[in-house]
């Protein structure tokens, strides 16, 4: 076969397999791994690169098709070692966060910007509108390309003293191999003699199955290395979230319970692997009835899902405080509210990935992940194995949001590396990620509330159901968290919150930012428009009045001792909620009735950090004999910012230039556990780590120095440390070592400061909470029922911002998925498994977010800080919601608010 010739970046290249597609060729046969696949059909753009000159989907082009063509990737755009304008204005920007489609967008941007060097902002958004990003809400990304057009500003990028890094604009740390297309993700560092390992999955959502006789399919493909089952897997077939619950089988052991349970898993070279088709493989199924939806989990005589949960009730959740139905009956006003969601996908662009070998009697996985301990631990009880057996290296992290809490690729190619002793990897396809992956649960939700005349809640009493899917995984979490947050940020002397989850054989509901909350807020913010209309009193005074503030007890009995600063959130909102229903009511006086138009408001709060249990991180900083200082992080960085915040909070805490401090992440042998990238707690719970971490290796050097607190560190071979006039020296040369080669080594560890729930839900669950209020500008069309959102105010709680820029990508990011949540996202499974017909947030979603930051430090914070990342997705659908109810009278019960949907609301209650 005649070698297909091309360049790339400039070099002549050939590939021998003109049907392979340009991505793979790329990425596999020419080593150019900075060309990302986050679906490899044509829907997310994140393989986009040019050809001459013109952007193409490298997933969609057959490589004979880039014959005597030039092909230009990520690895291209920075010239003699310097990056182009830009991917500096991306950096500034703080464009990137998990960087994954990063590649593509700069690639998508160089050819807008080779055709014109001066589009308008429409160019921007169209020409760009092909590349999605799961992370940013595309705001930085649009002002980056716009920085380079002449549309917009510069972003200053700040460079603060050593010990003034906390509150600075500090661009990403890690950020430059985002943009020069050097960032390794999930498999990208396997080796080039990897077995591909590729599971089989279950057709069905219930079924009993037995596999027959595997010799001829050995013989057909003889590069089928192996056929792994559930006889295969060593150690425990069963892991989970919970040290009591470890559900969800590595392989299934004869039986499945949802449709994309791994039945068996090929391993072997790339053309037999992916050569198989699933029907070749012997298996025998009997399908079983199947339980989809809450109403028929929960009905009498529905298929038992676990032997031991009858029911199919998994877990029921409570908190209760005062009498609930004297107060209600004896309020001057009440309402009530249902409400239902739907499953919702992560749609991290980064599909799950790793590698794994043996290595001795050992086993090193590479993968991407949101927990390297966690995987760790539950790999090596999969496996057999001791915990430290196992070392767990995460890769970066092309997205998570929850999704990637739970172990996908793990225990199968660590468990076919140690079988085998060959490097074994795996990626999954799009479709495998959306049938196998966790989900949000999917929710069904009554409420009540009362008030007083003079508008105070009185009473509030609410009970969710939750479908948990097949397996346990978050289940727990969802169920003891939403009965805490149920009544939403606001002083209610009497509350009742019930929760339950529920099994059906569908996918499995487990963690995604929030944990649940964000479907409760649908309710407790509907019922505050409420009684806010039944009272007479403007809505976001409604909210005012009922904050909750320092002095006063949650529904859980949680006094709050400082920084609740909800009040001052809705205060920074107050003048541009005015103008925003002023102006949607002017819109409506003077236009036609077909648009109409809306502002609402909603608020949130959120506990940091896990509910009612420890969750410490620890975290330590060394210094080496050459003077370099290092700090040892197992806090994951998906694109949320730890590898930056929390360098930032230790320098100060040591007295060091930020950019004086070489990071380490993640690597189980490197570093300790600093607990999971979840639950808003990064930089609330491992930013007191690192800061404690600082602080211990400063003390430690000023003790050494015997001098005063206020000395200044100059670190080299030779410490010299300035107390006035004095300067004292630490020889490091003559040093032991203390911890992986460090001579001085400063460690910290936090747990939030919590207790335990009593059986009516009183206690302290978290150690702080966030804040926070957003107002929503919307226009409807009535006739079509379709949304377009035009602006979002989001009033933040963060305690201190550590770092601005990153708080304020946090916030874009959150509001893109809760606008995907409030309009267009629900996974239905075996439907919409795919990047076309699942639907997220593109460019021309989005409208402008305007971000107030609201710093109110919390005491127990690293300097004041707490978390925003789940934070900042909670109060966008309520606030929709609210805004299509002023726009139309129509208040949605049922999320995602879809056309279809939206228009028969409106048609039933004669509002179009
Ligand atoms: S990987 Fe090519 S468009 Fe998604
Ligand atoms: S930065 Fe765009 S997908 Fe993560």
């Amino acid at each position: 076969m005649t070698a297909i010739g091309f360049t790339v970046n400039g070099k002549a290249v050939s590939v021998g397999k003109p049907l392979r597609r340009l991505v793979h060729a790329l990425r596999e046969d020419l080593g150019l791994t900075g060309t990302k696949v986050g679906c490899d059909a044509g829907d997310c753009g994140a393989c986009t690169v040019l050809l001459d000159g013109a952007q193409v989907c490298a997933c969609m082009v057959p490589v004979g098709q880039a014959a005597g063509r030039a092909v230009t990737t990520v690895e291209g755009l920075a010239a003699n070692g310097e990056l182009s304008a830009l991917q500096r204005a991306f950096h500034a920007h703080g464009a990137a966060q998990c960087g994954i489609c990063t590649p593509g967008m700069l690639m998508a941007a160089s050819d807008l910007l080779r055709q014109n060097a001066k589009p308008s902002m429409a160019q921007i958004l169209d020409t760009m509108g092909g590349v999605l990003c799961r992370c940013t809400g595309y705001q930085n990304i649009v002002a980056a390309v716009a920085d380079v057009a002449g549309l917009n500003g510069h972003a200053k990028i700040e460079t603060p003293p050593a010990g003034r890094a906390v509150g600075a604009r500090i661009a990403r740390l890690d950020g430059i191999p985002k943009l020069d297309g050097t960032e390794l993700y999930g498999d990208d560092s396997a080796p080039e003699d990897a077995l591909w390992l590729r599971a089989v999955r279950s057709p069905h959502w219930s079924a009993t199955f037995t596999i027959g006789d595997l010799a001829p399919l050995h013989k057909k493909w003889p590069g089928l290395v192996k056929v792994l089952t559930a006889k295969d897997v060593t150690g425990n077939n069963g892991f989970g979230i919970y040290p009591h619950v470890k559900d969800q089988p590595v392989l299934a052991p004869g039986e499945i319970k949802f449709r994309g349970e791994a039945v068996y898993a090929l391993v072997g070279d790339y053309a037999s692997v992916y050569g198989i088709r699933d029907e070749d493989v012997p298996i025998a199924w009997t399908p079983r009835p199947h339980v989809h939806g809450l109403d028929a989990a929960l009905a009498p005589g529905a298929p038992q899902i676990h032997k031991d949960k009858p029911g199919n009730v998994m877990a029921r959740g409570r908190v209760a405080k005062g009498d609930v139905d004297a107060a209600l009956a004896s309020s001057h006003v009440t309402a009530e509210f249902a409400c239902e969601t739907g499953f919702v996908e992560h749609a991290y662009i980064e599909p799950e990935a790793g590698w794994a070998r043996r290595v001795g009697d050992r086993l090193e996985i590479h993968v991407t992940t949101q927990t390297p301990y966690m995987d760790r631990d539950e790999t090596a009880q999969c496996l057999g194995l001791a915990p430290d057996q196992i070392r767990l290296v995460p890769s970066a992290c092309g997205g998570g949001f929850g999704g990637k809490l739970d172990m996908s690729v793990q225990p199968l190619i660590g468990l076919a590396a140690w079988l085998l002793d060959k490097p074994v990897r795996c990626v999954y396809t799009r479709i495998e990620s959306m049938a196998s992956s966790t989900k949000r649960h999917p929710a069904r939700i009554t409420a009540t509330a009362g008030a007083t005349r003079d508008g105070k809640l009185t009473a509030y009493k609410f009970h969710g159901d939750f479908n948990t899917g097949a397996y346990v995984s978050w289940g727990l979490t969802v169920t003891d968290r939403v009965p805490v947050h149920a009544t939403g940020p606001y002083h209610v002397p009497a509350a009742q919150c019930t929760s339950l989850g529920a099994f059906t054989n569908e996918p499995i509901a487990g963690a995604f930012r929030g944990f649940g909350v964000p479907q409760a807020s649908f309710a407790h913010e509907a019922l505050m428009d409420a009684l806010a209309a039944k009272t007479g009193i403007d809505p976001l005074e409604f909210r005012h009045i009922n904050a909750l503030r320092v002095g006063q007890a949650t529904a859980t009995g949680h006094v709050l001792e400082a920084s609740a600063p909800l009040a001052a959130c809705l205060e920074a909102l107050r003048p541009h909620w005015k103008k925003a229903r002023a102006d949607a009511e002017a819109f409506n006086k003077t236009a036609n009735g077909i648009k109409r138009r809306g502002a609402g408001v909603a608020c949130m709060w959120y506990g940091c950090g896990n509910t009612s249990m420890a969750n410490p991180s620890t975290i330590h900083m060394g210094v080496a004999r050459d003077g370099t200082v290092t700090l040892y992080s197992g806090a994951v960085d998906m694109g949320q910012g730890p590898n930056t915040t929390l360098v930032q909070v230790a320098a100060d805490g040591l007295g060091i230039d930020v950019s004086k401090v070489r990071l380490v992440a993640g690597d189980t042998d490197l570093t300790a556990d600093a607990g999971k990238s979840s639950a808003s707690r990064q930089a609330y719970v491992s930013g007191n780590a690192a800061m404690r971490a600082g602080q211990a290796l400063r003390k430690e050097i000023l003790r050494r120095a015997n001098v005063g607190e206020n000395a200044r560190i100059a670190f080299g071979p030779t410490i010299a440390v300035r107390d006035g006039d004095a300067v004292r020296t630490i020889d490091l040369a003559g040093l032991p070592p203390v911890r992986q080669g460090d001579v001085l080594v400063g460690e910290g560890t936090f747990d939030p400061p919590t207790t335990k729930l009593d059986a009516n839900g009183q206690g302290k669950p978290y150690g702080t909470y966030a804040f926070a209020a957003q107002t929503a500008e919307v226009e409807v069309d009535v006739e079509l029922g379709t949304v377009k959102v035009l602006r979002i105010v989001a009033a933040h709680d963060v305690g201190r911002a550590l770092n601005p820029q990153q708080v304020e990508g946090q916030v874009h990011g959150g509001v893109a998925q809760g606008l995907g949540l409030a309009l267009m996202e629900e996974y239905i499974p075996g439907r919409t498994e795919n990047l076309h017909d699942y639907l997220i947030p593109t460019f021309g979603d989005m409208p402008p977010i305007e971000v107030i930051l609201v710093e109110d430090p919390e005491p127990t914070g690293p300097y004041g800080a707490k978390g925003v990342g789940e934070p900042a997705l909670i109060p966008t659908a309520p606030a929709i919601f609210g805004a299509i109810e002023h726009a139309t009278g129509v208040r949605p019960t049922r999320a995602p608010a879809t056309p279809d949907r939206l228009r028969a609301a409106l048609l039933a209650a004669k509002r179009t």
